[in-house]
């Protein structure tokens, strides 16, 4: 029987385009990322508009320093490290509105969605990634405008995976993507990478050294915990109730040994919306008490890296 081949068209998204008011709604309630945001926008900035840096050295210093030219030569690659439900997805889906805004320009999105696992699907990914880099090249030539390409769940082009039959490191998901973005690079197309990852400490070191930058996505600390929920449940509980709920969302201790904290999406996912949905279909207000009931027996996403390890 023959194999069907995936095909980019199978794995990208529709283009998003930037500025747009249901964006900036959601970057807006994105909560303890504000310098992830700040650097971010950056990074990207620098990406699409190098320019930027060899003005910057002449204003400066009236002349190209050598050092600026090594920054243009990075590899226009951005990596998002961090356990599921932390926000990178989010934040990757919605940075373009913040690019947007702060260039004056039109931003697009483009995201590739597949879960790349096992060695065989690996080979294939060349092919699917050099389409969809021209894709992504023909949609730059169509609109002129800045795009960020977001390869979620990255892990098999962003690891370099000793294989258990050759006992040599696979390093063809690694070697695929870096020569890719080395083309994009020499390319006058304003294109910025941004890939994810659901494991922390899984990094090839041949991408963290090229890469522009890593982010890392952490759980929410108290401070944040508070802040999410305000703005989650806002004018219909006081700000003792959020304190309550802070306090039965920490962290809970197991013997002496401390568990691992919720992440933003435990707490907005798997607590808050239910919570809703139970009270607009009793049709009564919500219950700080029950709510932190709710909170107490809410058990925390494990760790990725635990859980594949
Ligand atoms: N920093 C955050 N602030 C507010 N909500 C968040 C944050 N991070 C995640 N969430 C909530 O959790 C959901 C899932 O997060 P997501 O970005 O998919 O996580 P990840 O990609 O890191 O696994 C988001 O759609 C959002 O509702
Ligand atoms: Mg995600």
């Amino acid at each position: 029987m023959e194999h069907k081949r995936i095909t980019a068209r199978d794995v990208l998204s529709k283009t998003v385009s930037f500025p747009s008011d249901e964006a900036q709604a959601r970057l807006s309630h994105l909560v303890g990322l504000d310098g992830h945001i700040k650097a971010l926008t950056r990074d990207l900035r620098l990406i699409f508009d190098p320019q930027m840096v060899d003005a910057w050295s002449k204003r400066h210093y009236r002349s190209l320093l050598p050092v600026a030219e090594l920054v243009k030569d990075a590899v226009p690659l951005i990596i998002f490290e961090g356990d599921v439900g932390t926000g990178k997805t989010a934040l990757a889906e919605t940075i373009g509105q913040q690019i947007a805004i702060d260039g004056d320009y039109g931003v697009h999105l483009v995201k590739m969605s597949t879960r790349v696992r096992g060695t065989g699907y690996v080979g294939e990914m060349g092919t699917l990634l050099a389409e969809s880099f021209k894709h992504i090249e023909g949609i730059w030539a169509k609109e002129a405008e800045p795009i960020i390409f977001v390869i979620d769940e990255a892990d098999s082009l962003l690891t370099a995976r000793a294989s258990e039959q050759h006992h040599h490191e696979d390093k063809s998901g690694v070697n695929t993507i870096l020569q890719h973005l080395d083309e994009f690079r020499r390319s006058a197309a304003q294109i910025g990478v941004i890939a994810i990852t659901n494991r922390v400490g899984i990094l090839d070191p041949a991408v963290r050294r090229r890469a522009t930058s890593v982010f890392k996505f952490e759980r929410p600390n108290e401070h944040q915990r508070h802040e999410l929920l305000q703005r989650l449940f806002d004018s219909a509980l006081s700000d003792e109730d959020i304190s309550l709920l802070v306090t039965a969302s920490n962290p809970k201790t197991d013997g002496s040994e401390v568990r691992i904290p919720l992440t933003y999406s435990d707490l907005t996912l798997r607590f808050a919306i239910p919570a809703i949905r139970e009270a607009a279909w009793r049709d009564g207000k919500l219950d700080a008490q029950s709510l932190a009931k709710a909170l107490e027996f809410l058990v925390p996403t494990p760790c990725m890296s635990d859980l594949v390890g």
